[in-house]
């Protein structure tokens, strides 16, 4: 088993990597500190893992609430289902609720937790790579609003995260694909070995050898975490998580929520930023080409394999970019890719106002 530490003060934790820990009860009851727990999942996760997890609780008072599965689904309305649940089963101040899923789960059960009766505790058990190395590191939570993704929300840290990678074998490979994209931008962040490690290793991953996922997965939450302690509520250092997100978000914007998820975007915003960057003479054609994937997995390349659709959605992005909300009156901040001093890569965040039309 592996272990990342999150140094937040009195809000400190623990993750834990290893195949196999989702079978660990010890593991699990040591992090509950009363005696009542609430299981929040989906109707997809249910039924493959919730009994696995069940059969550790047997001297608690447990319940279980499997949600509508899906992005549409993180609202308001559905948070409200896991208070009434709460509620129902008296649940005082000391229950524990278990986020067992992706990060739609992960987001709003952290969320419920950081209101419920004024804030109470909560575990992650994520199960997409998307929220082993993000969602489920660095306590922020929230749901959606009809008029934007994520308005309500909360920073409020887990107890603990438990990874078990073994639990990716059931996760469509379209989803495996996008989590990895976050697992490249981490990697392409951190430092050029990080980088390059990722490029070699990248088919053992996609074919989910579990002492390689390990590996990437602890190193990835450890980026994440050193980013997260220096900087919890993204005042300044946290936001260069955000590469590729500037151009991914809008190609989610404008090719509709749902058709690409989070992951094909930001992979495709990464390849775009970094294009941006050769033509700033900030990076070299060839780096920006090996992010792009073409020397990782052959012709299509790990972030390139939606190739079909990333010319009209960056196309797309690009108006989005260019249409009058952002036009001239918001400075548009893309983070930029070089290496730097020959050995790591390095980010560098560039503010750019579109010239008027
Ligand atoms: N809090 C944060 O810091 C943070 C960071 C990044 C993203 N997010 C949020 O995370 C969400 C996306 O998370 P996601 O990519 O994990 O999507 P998701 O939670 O929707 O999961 C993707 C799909 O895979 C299914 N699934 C999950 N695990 C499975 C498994 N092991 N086997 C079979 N099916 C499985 C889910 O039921 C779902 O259908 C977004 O809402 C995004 O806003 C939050």
């Amino acid at each position: 088993m592996e272990t990342v530490n999150l140094d937040l003060g009195v809000d400190s934790y623990s993750i834990f990597i290893g195949g196999g820990l989702l079978d660990d009860g010890d593991l699990l009851r040591r992090h509950i500190a009363g005696n009542q727990v609430l299981i929040v999942t989906n109707e997809t996760i249910a039924p493959l893992y919730l009994d696995r997890v069940l059969a550790h609780l047997s001297g608690y008072q447990v319940d279980a609430i499997a949600l509508p599965d899906g992005e549409q689904y993180k609202t308001l309305d559905t948070l409200n289902l896991i208070f009434t649940r709460l509620i129902e089963m008296n649940a005082n101040r000391g229950v524990t609720l278990l986020a067992l899923g992706g990060g739609v789960v992960g987001d709003m059960t952290g969320f419920a937790a950081a209101c419920y009766q004024r804030g109470v505790s909560f575990i992650q058990i994520p199960t997409t790579v998307l929220s082993h190395v993000d969602s489920s590191v660095g306590g922020k939570t929230a749901v959606n609003h009809p008029l934007g993704k994520n308005m309500i929300g909360a920073f409020h840290q887990p107890k603990a995260v438990i990874i078990d990678p073994e639990l990716l074998s059931s996760l469509p490979e379209r989803e495996l694909r996008a989590g990895l994209a976050e697992v490249i931008k981490h990697g392409a962040m951190a430092s050029f070995d990080d980088f390059c490690w990722l490029e070699e290793n990248i088919p053992e991953l996609l074919s989910l050898n579990i002492s390689k996922l390990t590996f990437a997965l602890r190193r990835n939450c450890q980026i994440k975490a050193d980013i997260v302690s220096q900087d919890e509520k993204e005042m300044g250092v946290r936001a260069l998580l955000n590469f590729g997100h500037t151009f991914g978000h809008a190609i989610e914007n404008s090719m509709g929520y749902g058709n690409w998820l989070h992951g094909e975007a930001v992979a495709a915003g990464m390849v775009m930023a970094a294009d941006l960057s050769v033509r700033l003479g900030m990076c070299e054609h060839g780096d920006a080409l090996r992010l792009k994937g073409g020397d990782i997995t052959g012709v299509r390349g790990w972030c390139c394999w939606r190739y079909d659709g990333l010319c009209s959605g960056m196309l797309s992005a690009w108006c989005v970019l260019h249409s009058d909300s952002y036009h001239g009156t918001l400075p548009c901040r893309f983070l930029c890719w070089w290496k730097n001093s020959g050995k790591s890569s390095a980010w560098q965040e560039h503010d750019w106002r579109l010239p008027p039309a």
